[in-house]
């Protein structure tokens, strides 16, 4: 078998987590960083739950579950992981100047051939790449929440990202059994546009006491067979998160994504979703949802 890749993913939070486990299920060497070392021991923790439950539910052997947690490992920043690495994908906080300067890292850490990709969720893959001295190289991948179920990988194109990157981010995503798109660089792309506009709709109802928490998200299972309702969807995706898109997305694309002020009073509140125990809905300990929790905003 040749050997696969070495792929660092930066951020080891909710999704960084979820990526590690897609590409060391995948066969390949996975180097996860994090400045905060609890988050690097959450998400083994997870890593390790989610190849266990793999495991019971019959999906994989023991054999692959222990050899993916083997391929598995970490550093606290960017300099502790293999220089040889074919792809970096940062999944750090939403914020432009802290992917900037992942972006820049990596640069002065890698070799010319090494792909840096952001799983951002609506910002401008130009202006990240725009700190390279190699813009080409720099691409969004952006996947879903929770990775090891959701089998889309966006691929973003950025005004200066070349082909054979765009051809690599598909090969990668293929090999780890995504289906990918191909967007051409917008905010939000197609995926988030979309999905922080209906949440953010939500939120405004609730917030207008059309409805109980529970209702709204109950009428788009139900009316439309959604998965789940949006409000769950925001809990599960993190308000913070989804705040900093929706305030993206309003100065980049107008008034109709201007965010809910519900939506900010949560966030200040700490009320960020199922990471905070607390979002719309409330959760106990193993966080399994609280009946009758939604917030009521009256
Ligand atoms: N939450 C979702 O459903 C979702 C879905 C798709 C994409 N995204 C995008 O993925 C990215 C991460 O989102 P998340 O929900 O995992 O966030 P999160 O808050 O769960 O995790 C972010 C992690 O990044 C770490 N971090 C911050 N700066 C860092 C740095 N300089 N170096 C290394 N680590 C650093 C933090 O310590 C934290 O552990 C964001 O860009 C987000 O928009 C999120």
């Amino acid at each position: 078998m040749t050997p696969k890749d070495t792929v660092v993913v930066v951020g080891a939070g909710l999704m960084g987590t979820g990526i590690a486990h897609a590409f060391a299920s995948g066969g390949y060497p996975v180097t996860l960083v994090d400045t905060q070392p609890q988050a690097l021991a959450r998400a083994r923790q997870t890593i390790e739950k989610i190849l266990a439950d793999g495991v019971r539910l019959g999906k994989s052997s023991q054999e692959d579950a222990a050899a993916a947690l083997e391929r598995l490992h970490s550093a606290g920043a960017l300099g502790g992981a293999p220089s040889q690495a074919a792809l970096v994908i940062e999944t750090a906080t939403e914020k432009m100047d802290i992917k900037q300067a992942i972006v820049r890292e990596a640069e002065n850490l890698f070799g010319e051939d090494t792909v840096i990709a952001t799983n951002t969720s609506a910002l401008s893959i130009t202006e990240i790449a725009s700190v390279a001295r190699l813009p080409a190289r720099v691409i969004g991948m952006h996947f879903f929440n929770p990775v090891h179920k959701m089998k889309l990988v966006e691929i973003v194109r950025g005004l200066q990202t070349s082909k054979p990157t765009v051809h690599k981010a598909q090969q990668w995503s293929q090999a780890i059994g995504k289906t990918s798109i191909e967007v051409n660089e917008a905010p939000g792309f197609t995926t988030s546009r979309i999905s922080a506009l209906l949440g953010n709709e939500a939120m405004y109802m609730l917030a207008e006491g059309v409805a109980s928490a529970e209702d709204i998200d109950t009428s788009l299972r139900m009316a439309f067979n959604h998965p789940m309702g949006p409000l769950e969807l925001g809990d599960m995706t993190g308000w913070d998160t989804r705040l900093s898109v929706l305030q993206y997305l309003h100065q980049t694309l107008g008034e109709k994504f201007r965010p809910c002020p519900l939506i900010v009073k949560l966030v200040k509140s700490g009320r960020h979703g199922r990471k905070t125990g607390r979002g719309v809905y409330e959760y106990d300990d193993k966080g399994v949802r609280i009946p009758n929790s939604g917030v009521r905003p009256f």
